[in-house]
């Protein structure tokens, strides 16, 4: 009995502590990595109370319903050593010393197929013992889809509009060096800052995805670009659009920015001249899946033939999206060579990340 209670009880925990991870955004990420060890001491726990499953798993004639337990019970263990081995590779507290993975978005991954086949799990243990399955099975089919959602949806949403992020300039951008070999590169980006009319009171959550660099706001991209211009020690320059201004409020942002998509504007913007470079490093947000419009005026209206555009996106979960395509259509006579795709909360450490990217375009020439 006293057994019953404290399984259930570790279970119950195991899957309060697996949402509370999702929502990093309001934990923080040290607790965020103390909570994780918390999670894998209940699982523990709950591996010891249930040691008698090892035993069962190679018996043969179950029913079916059985089997597909013991497999989505198997594919659950793997996610979960997936997880843990990922959870050290992007820990910046507990475990700096262990290999750093560089991107977060396995762990992120991890993390939602750990909860949903723990729900699927507990689900089948119910859908098991359960008189009436039907109610059983319509249940556990909405915790199954509210756990994708939450990890595929609700969390990089919350990350894109409700992270803050404080960081000491020097400490994140000066560093070692590359040594680019053949003419200067130039590095050109685009951000939200210095396109924005943020009010001077504003702040980093209602100016969402903005970073506070030494107590002054900074744009994703403009951080990459200051990492990026040291590492190559070069020129980096900003994409600002002429006339107009993109509106604080963040909402309103990409209500602008998707209306900008679909009638593909090419905004005004303050001219930039690539002549005389060879390599161009590009760096821009993914807005809408796809380049910004202003970044579509930029390379319109340079001619890049027999130049290389290397390209660094950042983006709050969707990869390149369709820029690298829409970048190669707008520039059929570059050489366009995609970089990495930094997710929005890897921004502040990607220093090392771009270090060894930007070697390894320089080895590559
Ligand atoms: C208008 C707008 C649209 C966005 N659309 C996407 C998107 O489709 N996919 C995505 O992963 N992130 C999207 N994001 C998130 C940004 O790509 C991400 O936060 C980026 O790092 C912001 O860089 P910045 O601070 O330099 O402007 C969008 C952000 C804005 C403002």
């Amino acid at each position: 009995m006293v057994k019953k209670r404290v399984g259930l009880f570790v279970d119950i925990m195991m899957y309060a502590l697996l949402i509370t991870q999702m929502l990093y955004v309001f934990v923080g990420n040290n607790a965020h990595e103390i909570i994780g060890i918390a999670f894998f001491i209940c699982l523990a726990v709950h591996i010891v109370l249930k040691k008698w499953w090892f035993k069962t798993i190679l018996k043969k004639d179950k029913p079916l319903q059985r089997r597909i337990f013991d497999i989505i019970t198997c594919l659950l263990m793997i996610s979960i050593i997936v997880l843990m081995i990922s959870s050290m590779g992007v820990s910046r507290f507990l475990f700096p010393w262990f290999f750093h993975l560089g991107s977060s978005d396995l762990h992120r991954y991890m993390g939602t197929a750990v909860l949903t086949l723990g729900v699927l799990h507990g689900g089948m243990h119910m859908i098991m013992r359960a008189k009436n399955k039907r109610p059983v099975y319509i249940g556990v089919t909405l915790a199954c889809i509210a756990s994708v959602s939450i990890g595929v949806f609700a969390v990089p949403y919350l990350n894109r509009h409700l992270k803050s992020v404080d960081i000491s300039y020097s400490e994140k951008v000066i560093g070692d060096k590359v040594d680019w070999t053949g003419e200067k590169p130039l590095v050109v980006y685009f951000s939200r800052m210095g396109n924005t009319d943020f009010e001077p009171d504003v702040d980093a959550v209602s100016g969402a995805s903005l970073l506070i660099s030494d107590g002054e706001m900074m744009g994703n991209d403009q951080l990459i670009a200051d990492m990026v211009g040291d590492i190559l020690d070069c020129e980096s320059i900003g994409i600002t659009v002429k006339g107009y201004k993109y509106p604080s409020s963040y909402n309103e942002t990409i209500s602008v920015a998707g209306d900008e998509l679909r009638a593909a504007a090419r905004p005004p913007i303050e001219p930039i001249d690539v002549t005389g470079y060879d390599s161009v490093i590009l760096i821009y947000p993914l807005w809408w899946n796809s380049i910004p419009m202003p970044v579509a005026s930029f390379l319109e209206q340079n001619d890049f033939s027999g130049k290389t555009l290397y390209l660094i996106a950042t983006q709050g979960s969707s990869g390149y999206g369709n820029t690298v395509s829409e970048i190669e259509t707008l520039c059929p006579d570059a050489n366009v060579i995609p970089g990495t795709s930094i997710y929005c909360e890897d921004i502040p450490d990607a220093r090392n990340t771009l270090y060894d990217l930007i070697k390894s375009w320089n080895s590559g020439k």
